[in-house]
């Protein structure tokens, strides 16, 4: 192969001169030669690279294969000079397992897939020594701590999203100045706060929703060229910059944090810069945000959603809002905004959605109520008034305008006069009752003086709740009520206790405690319940074996708290009471419209008749929920209220976000299950052998750990059937997941329960043994009562529950919505 000196020797130069030259130039080109053959003979990958690519091909049941891998094996692709492994893609393989520790070795990979493989399971090997590129480990199961890929300086991509990684982030994890994409989203273990971006000078995409992080949303100032943001569903509480600085932003989206403070300036983008770089989307939604909308906002001409519903914002709202010309959707509701709706909002010709219910506007533009194709709410503005548009095409005369308002005000002024004239004309009367006409007919209204006869002047205290103390007490016609009376520093007013009592009498439900009547008088405020002889739940769990007895309508002791000794209710029984109770919430998640939800869910207001036949009660504070059309509207809107429930009740999603949803009482409800299992009280913290510090977490360890036996109440010892008892903790822990759209259905739960008392032999078609657990047997429903005090006709109260069917669905009566009292 040596190449002739022919070529050398070409034109007759002379031959000394040139030989040499041709002498180097010829070696030259055969060790050229040579090495290429070198290189095509045998195989360069590194030997410790091979043998890992052996490993992993091994651990995950990878074809086989003969020659050099970096030829044939289409997940893995080398260098040029093939000594290294550049890429591994195994995307969508159905890799089961873990990443073996020898994967470690292929320091040199760049590209590297492992996606879509969702039983990959495991940490990610050691990436420490790694200069990887792009980085795709999205959708499959992999735990542990993201790793630090520190020396990965030229990161462009990190997929992580949809794992089950846990811990925090490392603090470099984001200081890469190529990196462009950041999705970890869905690890919903993945806490503490956000790392640092300000290296990231080449962000776009920094998706790290549905998460656990905490603290502050990172500042962004060195991010300009970042356009999506999506940090909602984490617990960030502070967003302590500006995003000015971030002048390619397209979408923010924070919702359902807990964040507070205000609102953040944005980019206001100039009309004649590039289009595409323009603030589109701005969901602030779901938090605790304060303070008004920044100025900066009304200048977003490309901005076409703006939802800040559900936060704590204030104040009047900007009056020109003109210049959201491609505006498609603004959300406030939930909110404390006051004065008018601007006019200008007339004007957004691309507006379909104006959402500005629950917050305290005092006009509305006629305008904006007749906009054609404008999809618009303001409900529960109390003081809302329509103002008329001067600049009306339809061409109303100022004098007719002036007319109208005169004839308004003067309507109003004459209606107030009637009513100050009525409420005299009552007070005259010597009673204070409010009309028959201003209540449903089925509660019965009584006066101080027949309350006094009907508790023999309060002889008998029952219990003692938030609400103020309970009386035993029986009507003329010897039905026996439970009679609780307000305290008179109650903050609620008479319309809202009226309100309440329009509520409840509406409510009728074979598991719901059925109000007999209310008393209204001289500050006080009292409700009248049907008597539940058999105390509370809570009782029966933890008071067993309490010495005291007496029966109320014998006892001579005065103001006494009355228990009676008990037996151990047995774990069938108390399925029993929980199915029941379980359907009376059913009913009002599912049978109201719209739904009603209880709010205090817990032991001690579930009572129990004679027979030992459940109840719901206390639903003082329930509240109504607002109409909404799907699961998914459910899931993203709550009412927004004060905090209302009971320590070691409450759902956390409820305190943590004040979302008030059908599935708060569901939360509860699981800690009521909890309890019947366990017959220890919710705010326990010590447990014996564990290092749990709440119930829930030692129910979980246990079922986890398959040793449901040391959980369950002694008092059950071997009565009961195992399978059961574990479908129902786990029932009761699906209740308590964290948020609140993973937690069942009220009816599933019933359906659930339904199942565990039939693994204890009671079976829902034997007739002969439904009585054990059955709901209306017995139903206490009392006739017509025709009251001789004063003279009142009380109707039943519970008819419609007096049914033969067991089923909810054939009870409803419920309010199609709850009216509010006239003013
Ligand atoms: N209808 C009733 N029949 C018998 N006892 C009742 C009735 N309603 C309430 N009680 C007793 O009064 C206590 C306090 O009731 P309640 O005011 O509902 O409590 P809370 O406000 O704490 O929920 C209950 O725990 C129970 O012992
Ligand atoms: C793969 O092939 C090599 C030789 O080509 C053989 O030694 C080895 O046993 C094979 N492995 C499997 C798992 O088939
Ligand atoms: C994910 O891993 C967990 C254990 O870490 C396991 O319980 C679960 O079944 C896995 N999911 C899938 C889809 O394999
Ligand atoms: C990462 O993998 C997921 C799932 O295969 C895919 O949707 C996504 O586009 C990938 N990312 C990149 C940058 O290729
Ligand atoms: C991020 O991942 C989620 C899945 O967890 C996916 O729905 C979303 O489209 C991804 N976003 C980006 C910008 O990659
Ligand atoms: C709402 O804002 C007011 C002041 O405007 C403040 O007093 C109150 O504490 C805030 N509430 C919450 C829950 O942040
Ligand atoms: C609106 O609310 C703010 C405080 O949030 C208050 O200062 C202002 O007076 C209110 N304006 C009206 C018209 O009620
Ligand atoms: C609503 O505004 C009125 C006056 O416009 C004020 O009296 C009332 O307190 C406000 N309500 C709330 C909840 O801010
Ligand atoms: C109108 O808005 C409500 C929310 O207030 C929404 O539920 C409904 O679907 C919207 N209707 C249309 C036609 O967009």
């Amino acid at each position: 192969m040596f190449p002739t000196s022919k070529a050398c020797s070409l034109k007759g130069q002379p031959h000394t001169r040139m030989s040499s030259v041709c002498l180097v130039v010829s070696i030259l080109l055969f060790c050229a030669v040579e090495l290429t053959q070198i290189s095509k003979g045998n195989a360069a990958l590194v030997a410790d690279e091979i043998s890992a690519l052996e490993v992993l091909r091994d651990a995950f049941n990878l074809a086989n294969w003969t020659g050099d891998p970096c030829d044939t094996v289409d997940w893995i692709s080398c260098t040029g000079a093939k000594t290294n492994v550049e890429g591994i893609n195994l995307r969508d393989r159905r890799l089961t397992g873990s990443i073996p520790a020898e994967f470690s070795t292929l320091v040199q990979i760049r590209e590297l897939d492992l996606s879509l493989n969702p039983q990959l399971e495991g940490d990610l090997p050691d990436l420490t020594a790694f200069i990887i590129l792009n980085f795709n480990a999205s959708f499959c199961n992999l735990t542990g701590t993201i790793p630090d890929l520190r020396r990965s300086t030229n990161l462009e991509i990190l997929h992580l999203q949809s794992n089950n990684f846990v811990n925090v982030l490392p603090q470099a994890l984001f200081q890469h100045s190529y990196l462009t994409d950041v999705n970890l989203s869905s690890n919903p273990q993945l806490t503490g706060t956000i790392p640092s971006t300000t290296q990231a000078t080449e962000l776009k995409n920094f998706v790290l929703n549905d998460c656990a992080f905490t603290g502050a949303v990172p500042a962004f100032s060195a991010n300009a060229k970042l356009e999506h943001i999506a940090l909602q569903n984490n617990r960030l509480t502070s967003f302590p910059f500006d995003l000015q600085a971030v002048t390619a932003l397209n979408t923010i989206n924070v919702d359902n944090n807990a964040i507070s403070g205000s609102l953040p300036n944005v980019p206001v983008g100039s009309s004649q810069s590039s289009a595409g770089n323009q603030v589109e989307r701005l969901i602030f939604s779901n938090n605790f945000f304060s303070g008004g909308i920044p100025s900066s906002w009304t200048q977003l001409t490309y901005v076409q959603e703006i939802r800040i519903n559900n936060n704590n914002l204030s104040g009047p709202l900007p009056d020109d809002l003109s210049g959201l010309r491609d505006l498609e959707t603004l959300d406030l509701r939930n909110n404390r905004f006051n004065g008018t709706v601007p006019r200008t909002l007339a004007e957004l010709s691309n507006l379909k959605n104006l959402w500005l219910d629950n917050n305290n506007f005092t006009g509305i533009p006629q305008v904006l109520q007749n906009k054609a194709g404008l999809n618009i709410s303001y409900g529960n503005n109390p003081n809302i008034l329509t103002i008329l548009d001067p600049n009306a095409k339809s061409g109303f005369p100022v004098g007719a305008i002036v007319g109208v308002v005169v004839a308004v005000l003067g309507i109003g002024v004459g209606i107030a006069v009637l009513t100050i004239l009525y409420r005299r004309r009552k007070k005259k009367g010597g009673d204070d009752q409010v009309s028959k006409e201003d209540m449903p007919s089925s509660a019965q209204s009584f006066s101080l003086k027949e309350i006094k006869a009907i508790t023999q002047n309060y002889k008998t205290l029952i219990g003692k709740g938030g609400f103020g103390p309970v009386y035993y007490g029986k009507l003329p016609d010897g039905k026996e009520v439970a009679v609780k009376v307000r305290a008179s520093d109650s903050k609620q007013g008479a319309d809202e206790f009226l309100n309440e009592v329009r509520l409840l009498s509406r409510l009728h439900h074979r598991n719901l405690v059925s109000l007999v009547g209310y008393c209204l008088e001289a500050q006080q405020q009292i409700l009248l319940y049907v008597y539940m002889p058999q105390g509370t739940l809570q009782d029966h769990l933890f008071r067993s074996g309490s010495t005291s007895t007496s029966n109320p309508s014998t006892s001579t002791s005065d103001n006494s708290i009355v228990s009676s000794s008990r037996e151990t209710m047995s774990w069938k029984k108390r399925l029993d009471v929980a199915i029941s109770a379980g359907r009376g919430l059913e009913y009002l998640h599912k049978d109201c419209k719209p739904p009603v939800i209880h709010r205090d869910v817990k032991s001690a207001n579930i009572l129990l008749t004679d027979k030992l036949q459940a109840k719901v009660a206390d639903l003082g504070i329930s509240k109504q929920a607002p109409e909404l059309d799907s699961e998914e509207a459910q899931v993203n809107t709550g009412v927004s209220t004060v905090i209302k429930g009971t320590f070691g009740y409450l759902d956390p999603e409820y305190y943590v976000r004040r979302r008030l949803t059908t599935k708060s009482d569901v939360y509860s409800f699981g800690m009521v299950l909890l309890e019947i299992i366990t017959g220890r009280k919710p705010q326990s913290h010590r447990f014996p052998k564990s290092s749990a510090t709440t119930l829930t977490e030692w129910v979980r360890n246990a079922v986890n750990a398959d040793q449901i036996e040391t959980i369950v109440d002694p008092a059950l010892r071997n009565q009961y059937v195992r399978e059961g008892m574990i479908k129902v903790a786990e029932l009761a822990l699906m209740c308590q997941l964290p948020r609140g759209a993973q937690r069942p259905e009220m009816g599933e739960v019933v359906r659930a329960l339904t199942q565990a008392i039939q693994m204890e032999g009671v079976y829902v078609d034997s007739s002969a043994r439904t009585n054990d657990y059955d709901y209306f047997a017995g139903d206490e429903e009392d006739p017509n009562v025709e009251d001789p005090v004063s003279g009142h006709v009380s109707i039943p109260l519970s008819t419609a529950s007096v049914g033969t069917s067991r089923s909810t669905e054939s009870d409803p009566i419920c309010p199609p919505a709850l009216s509010t009292i006239a003013r």
